[in-house]
């Protein structure tokens, strides 16, 4: 199994919990790491939200820590959740910002980031069925980028991952239901090829530091 090394820029709390959850799931690290990895640099690339980067970062970093509450039966069974367990699940937004708000100094934006990473632009998302312009910006670029890293690499849920250009395509069907269309354009625009290299995404700046 692949340990997470996790490089500067990290503060030793936000390390400790990344450690933590790595013992309970590194895939959900490593999946982390490379959302994190990939939103800093869509960000970059479109000099969006420049004053809040170091909150983003750590709130992309920590956005599924609350997977850490939800018991291995769940997190990695192979079919679809019954009632009982997708109650858990659907929880665990709420159940990693509790954490980062309580114990991190990690800012609102990237607390919100964790929270509110399942809403949909449509309102049909969880936890709290948040739409369109009630879903803070930053939010609706980040669902998609989550989205398309589970799409494209194997989770627990997914054996055979997606390519890069399925992936556009369905977040591109999704336009306007799923996601905000503003954000799925820049999406689509944004280059992915540096990221599609196997060990090329893993890397954290220190400007990110908070
Ligand atoms: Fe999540």
């Amino acid at each position: 199994m692949n340990r997470v090394v996790i490089t500067s820029a990290v503060t030793d709390d936000v390390r400790q919990l990344l450690y933590k959850l790595d013992r309970h799931s590194t895939e959900t690290v490593q999946h982390s790491m490379r959302v994190a990895n990939l939103f800093m640099a869509c960000l970059e690339h479109y000099q969006l939200f420049r004053d809040i980067w170091g909150s983003l970062f750590l709130g992309a970093l920590l956005h599924d820590f609350g997977k850490y509450f939800v018991p291995h039966t769940i997190l990695n069974k192979k079919g679809s959740l019954n009632h009982k367990e997708w109650e858990i699940m659907r929880y665990h937004p709420v159940f990693g910002y509790t954490v980062a708000r309580q114990s991190l100094r990690i800012g609102l934006p990237g607390q919100h980031l964790i929270l509110y990473h399942h809403e949909r632009w449509d309102g049909y998302g969880y936890l709290y069925g948040r739409k369109k312009a009630e879903i803070p910006e930053y939010v609706q670029l980040f669902s998609i980028i989550d989205a398309f890293d589970s799409m494209t690499n194997v989770r627990s849920y997914q054996k055979t991952p997606m390519s890069a250009a399925q992936a556009k395509k369905e977040i591109r069907d999704h336009r306007g239901t799923q996601f905000s269309p503003t954000y799925v354009d820049l999406f689509i625009d944004f280059p992915l090829e540096p990221f599609q290299q196997p060990s090329g995404s893993l890397f954290f700046q220190s400007e990110y530091r908070r």
